[in-house]
């Protein structure tokens, strides 16, 4: 397949404004969208008060994902940073959709962040994959998402076949053999290699179904096969992405790709054109 990719936008910011008035967070400036992540002149500023990006600006709409490029260092997570708020929005405004976590019927998750080595938490392998949830909230969920109508009594069973359907997805299914079953027990990150680990949090990913997924980097200790087969099924899922990724047979993918120039506040933003 050849994939040409046209610029539409190629804001060159000029810097040397005054770093000050960007510094102080303003008020209202993350608001609450239905389907849609938007950056508004979105400066990207690290703890250290260095500017990374420039008043960013692109809407992700639903099943528009976006490619987010660029050297090591130039502030692709620093852009996942702000969008999941752990760093302060220093000036301009983003709107996402609200996480709606219902613990009665265990949905409603629009944002989903998986990091390039996703956290194995104590528990059971049955765990790793519902994790935040509980058990119980997580055969609530799968009640709801995937076997509507059945009785109570049956969801355990659901929850694990379902787990075993997404294991098979992700190509891990043969660690329910290795390990011992569902509730199999152990140090999850000594156990498993990075790819398995970073398959694992695609399993994860696909359990808890969101509207957008945050991808930082988080398959690419796969095989590019299996890297696209993930994707294919987060895409046929109805899953949009976010993804940081130096690899190209991701494009394909994406239909947006913004590109961190040099860390020092520029970027690009193109349609991928298929
Ligand atoms: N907590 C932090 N405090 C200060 N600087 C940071 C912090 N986190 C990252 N940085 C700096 O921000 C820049 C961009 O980092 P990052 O977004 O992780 O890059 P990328 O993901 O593109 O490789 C780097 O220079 C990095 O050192
Ligand atoms: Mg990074």
């Amino acid at each position: 397949m050849q994939i040409t990719i046209a610029a539409v936008k190629i804001p060159l910011p000029l810097l040397g404004d005054s770093l000050n008035s960007k510094l102080s967070p303003s008020k209202n400036s993350e608001l609450y969208s239905k389907d849609v992540i938007s950056f508004m002149e979105v400066d990207i500023i690290t703890p250290a008060q260095k500017l990374l990006a420039r008043q960013l600006t692109f809407d992700i709409e639903q099943r528009k994902s976006l490619l987010l490029t660029g050297p090591n260092g130039s502030g692709k997570s620093s852009v996942f940073r702000v969008l999941r708020g752990l760093w302060p929005i220093a000036s301009g405004r983003i709107a996402k959709p609200l996480q709606r976590i219902s613990k009665e019927t265990g949905s409603g998750c629009a944002v989903f962040y998986v990091p390039q080595r996703p956290y194995t938490c104590l528990g059971t392998l049955r765990d790793q994959i519902i994790y935040p949830f509980s058990r119980d909230e997580a055969e609530v969920m799968a009640l709801h998402l995937y076997e509507k109508g059945k009785l109570s009594t049956e969801i355990t069973n659901i929850l694990d076949s379902c787990l075993k359907n997404i294991l098979e997805n992700v190509r891990l299914n043969y660690l329910l053999e290795r390990e011992g079953g569902w509730d199999a027990n152990m140090n999850w990150e000594d156990t498993l290699s990075l790819g398995e680990q970073q398959r694992l949090g695609m399993a994860r990913l696909f359990f808890h179904k969101p509207k957008f997924a945050i991808l930082d980097e988080c398959t690419n200790a796969t095989s590019v096969d299996v890297e696209e087969q993930l994707y294919r099924f987060a895409s046929d899922m109805g899953i949009t992405f976010v993804t940081s990724s130096q690899r190209p047979a991701l494009i394909p993918f994406h239909t947006l790709e913004l590109r961190l120039i040099d860390g020092e506040g520029h970027w690009e933003l193109r349609a991928i054109k298929q």
